[in-house]
């Protein structure tokens, strides 16, 4: 077996278990050299192959490589940047494989959510477009948990503990003060057009009472007057009223209630801030004294409240890629695949990237109440196993200790530069 070298690079938001997955990716090449020769990152995703910005990852210790399994975040840089169909924009493949070629890679890995996988299918393509033989697999990842077949998306568990943990942590310090202070919590989350990392939020809820006591979904268009009446009686009853929102809750007619003005370069509107409009709501309708937070980029960073499943999972789906690759798999994105038994139990199947690219996945809305402001059990039974497990990084002087890798570049070889 001639020996290719590996190009691996992250795409989209990034997570606190990404750097898990490209673990897996590297140690897995590791150990098969006499098959992969060196793995390259690209530096910001897809940019970086463009524009022939490689990282030699050879040049990085076992540990350290080893570290990024309990390191946040994008350790070679990510991006948000989409590729134009290849009938369009030919010169971006031909570029591609000017620098795969010249760099002698056969083997594509990319890491990132539904977006990512529509730039992997298309990279996939190359052989039979364009005539260059590469072997592209896709490695799910998104805090959202919207991708398809996947059971759940990687980077998703760990977000989803550490929304549960704040709001069960910031209910109980609402409930402390609220008789002569803040009556009414809101914590924003992410999870633009779909509920889930919303819903998980519900886990914290265990018992009568207990803090979230409303969740506002993106999937349930936000109804002013039955929310205010329901803040009211949770009030009444409890003495407090902590509030977990999406920030992908949208009014009636469609709108988003947080819409920023801005949009990205995979066209999605930038949301962020319907804490406080809702905070405002309240203030003004039932003049409750108020906190709002935003999770906002902690909550995809916390690495140090990390789910094991999660850490796990998206060890295993960097690892398979590769297993996959060297089986001469192509245009596929493994996935996590959940047992039917009782005991929660997974597996690594596949799924075709055509079929993964541009869909997102919301709830279902039988993991709603029927009065849409929390989760029913059946959503309970789904998220549980996610949030499952603790996976502490290693602290030094307090902190966590995270590994910054030293990203090398490796010297270019094409004299011709490429604009983005
Ligand atoms: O990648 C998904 C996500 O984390 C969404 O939940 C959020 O709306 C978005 O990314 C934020 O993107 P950015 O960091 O590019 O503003």
């Amino acid at each position: 077996m001639t020996i290719y070298n590996a190009l691996y690079a992250q795409s989209g938001g990034v997570t606190a278990v990404i750097n898990a997955s490209a673990c897996g990716v590297i140690q897995t090449a590791r150990l098969s050299k006499d098959k992969i020769g060196k793995v390259y990152a690209a530096r910001n995703g897809i940019i970086g192959a463009l524009t022939e910005d490689l990282i030699d990852t050879s040049l990085e210790s076992d540990a350290d490589i080893a570290a990024l399994r309990h390191t946040p975040a994008g350790a070679f840089g990510s991006c948000r940047h989409k590729l134009g169909s290849i009938e369009k924009h030919r010169a971006q493949y031909e570029r591609l494989i000017e620098v795969f070629s010249a760099h002698n890679i056969r083997y594509f890995f990319y890491n990132g959510g539904g977006d990512s996988q529509d730039t992997a299918n298309k990279v996939s393509q190359l052989s039979q477009s364009l005539g260059y033989p590469i072997t592209c697999i896709g490695i799910p990842k998104t805090i959202d948990n919207d991708l398809p077949f996947t059971d759940n998306s990687p980077g998703f568990g760990s977000v989803a503990k550490y929304v549960a943990v704040s709001i069960r942590e910031a209910g109980l310090d609402v409930a402390s003060m609220a008789l002569t202070s803040t009556k009414v919590f809101i914590l924003e989350v992410m999870g633009r057009h779909a509920g889930w990392i919303a819903a998980s939020s519900g886990l914290a809820a265990e018992h009568e009472g207990e803090a979230p006591h409303i969740i506002l979904f993106p999937e349930i268009p936000f109804a002013p007057e039955a929310f205010l009446k329901r803040v009211d009686e949770c009030v009444k009853k409890y003495g407090h009223c902590a509030i977990v929102v999406s920030e992908g809750v949208h009014n009636q007619d469609g709108s988003f209630i947080s819409e920023s003005g801005l949009v990205d370069a995979f066209g999605h509107k930038q949301l962020g801030g319907v804490a406080p409009v809702i905070a405002k709501l309240v203030k003004d309708n039932l003049g409750y004294k108020y906190h709002w937070a935003l999770s906002d980029y902690l909550q995809r960073s916390a690495r140090h409240i990390a789910s094991k499943t999660d850490v796990e999972q998206a060890y295993a789906l960097g690892k398979a890629a590769v297993e996959l690759a060297l089986a001469g798999k192509n245009a596929i994105m493994p996935i996590i695949v959940r047992d039917q038994g009782e005991k929660y139990q997974w597996s690594i199947g596949e799924a075709p990237l055509e079929k993964v690219a541009n869909v997102e996945v919301s709830m279902p809305r039988d993991y709603i109440t029927k009065d849409g402001f929390h989760i029913t059990d059946a959503c309970r039974r789904y998220l549980s196993p996610l949030i499952s497990g603790e996976d502490y990084p290693p602290y030094q002087n307090g902190l966590p200790k995270y590994v910054k890798l030293k990203n090398v570049a490796v010297e270019k070889k094409l004299e011709k530069t490429f604009e983005i």
